[in-house]
């Protein structure tokens, strides 16, 4: 007769499809640009809140279809819209209603903890001062942690095609911010601004205890030199897509060795490049590499994290072990305590108990039996 199942053990889960497996996963999201997060819906209410007309980028679209998005083919084209819309975020509680209702979307999609990119320059090139960005991103992101439980840290980017100077000012202005900003990157367009150029910025930041990232995008001019210099001469903890380092085995060995992770885009590479890249990142994750996947922009590329894992699903051969693997490397990747580290593992290892012991018990045995 069989026993009750010990009520410490977690209880199996119906066998569901390949949406509600990825839905129901406990997630932590590492790329995602809060400037990214501005939704054609959002924008036009901030703008009315603001006495400003809406972005010219939302006049080919129709305010009746809120669902209709932002019209762009590549990364330039994607840039040339995403500054201007800025200009609707004006006060403090505009940044914390940006961040809020990221925040919103990524709990209902079960994501427990985020790292959110900020480019604090693109307000304050345009006259908003540092601490109303700031204070209103840290009031979304609190807001959120206790009403909705959902965790959140904030890294502050440069944009790597302004000036080292204006890195470095901007560097000290967040000083007096630093209790709120646990890391620092670097984003926007990458051609001629090699990691190198902010190599001084960086180091700065180290010293006053910042942990380091910075995006090495797709397919970029010189990207395998960019990628070299941002482990060998940044010494960065993470790297910010940088799949291309699968045409070096010699630096997969070192970002292998050195545990940093790879923060992946499969939407995004698919709009700003030919390709998802979705071959390099499977091949990556099962050479040991932590690679994650995350959403980089989602008002923009159309997809949170659930849609990037779901592109990745369909568009590779890649199982429902290693979709939780790469939630795995993103907590192991993440800059949490290795208190909640462990605590978010512990849940991933009960997901991956109670959602895949049926799967596992149902494979056809290997003789046919
Ligand atoms: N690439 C570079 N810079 C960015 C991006 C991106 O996808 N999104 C926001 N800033
Ligand atoms: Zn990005």
């Amino acid at each position: 007769m069989a026993s009750d199942s010990p009520t410490d053990q977690p209880q199996p889960l119906p066998e569901v499809d390949l949406k509600t497996f990825i839905a129901q996963m406990p997630k932590a999201e590492l790329h995602v640009h809060l400037e990214g997060c501005l939704t054609p819906v959002l924008a036009r209410s901030l703008a009315s809140r603001n006495n400003l007309p809406p972005p010219s980028s939302l006049s080919h679209l129709e305010p009746s279809h809120p669902e209709a998005g932002y019209a762009f083919n590549d990364l330039t084209s994607f840039l040339q819209i995403y500054y201007p819309n800025l200009a609707v975020l004006v006060t403090a509680e505009d940044f914390s209603d940006l961040a809020l209702s990221y925040l919103r979307t990524a709990h209902a999609q079960n994501v427990k903890h985020v790292e959110l990119f900020f480019d604090p320059q693109a307000h304050t090139s345009r006259g908003i001062p540092f601490p109303t960005v700031v204070r209103g991103y840290r009031h979304g992101v609190i807001t959120a942690q206790r009403t909705l439980g959902i965790s959140a840290s904030l890294i502050m980017c440069f944009l790597r095609d302004h000036s080292a100077e204006y890195a470095m000012s901007t560097l000290m202005e967040s000083l007096p911010f630093k209790d709120s900003i646990i890391g620092v990157g670097l984003d926007s367009d990458e051609r001629d601004n090699p990691p190198s150029k902010f190599a001084s910025v960086f180091q700065r930041a180290a010293r006053e205890g910042y942990l380091l990232t910075m995006h090495c995008d797709i397919d970029q001019p010189n990207i395998l030199t960019h990628i070299g210099q941002a482990i060998n001469e940044i010494q960065v903890d993470r790297i910010d897509h940088g799949t291309n380092i699968i045409e070096s085995p010699e630096l997969v060995d070192t970002i292998k060795t050195r545990g940093i992770g790879l923060t992946c885009c499969p939407i995004s590479n698919s709009v700003v490049t030919a390709d998802f890249k979705g071959r390099e990142i499977v091949s990556l994750l099962r050479q040991g590499v932590k690679v994650t996947i995350n959403s980089d922009d989602p008002a923009y590329f159309r997809g949170y994290v659930n849609e990037n894992l779901l592109k990745l699903a369909e568009g590779t051969d890649v199982t429902k072990k290693e979709l939780i693997q790469l939630q795995r490397n993103a907590f192991m990747i993440s800059w949490i305590s290795s208190w909640r580290r462990s605590h978010f593992l512990h849940m991933l290892d009960e997901y991956e108990q109670k959602a895949l012991s049926l799967v596992e018990e149902r494979r056809p045995l290997a003789n046919g039996i």
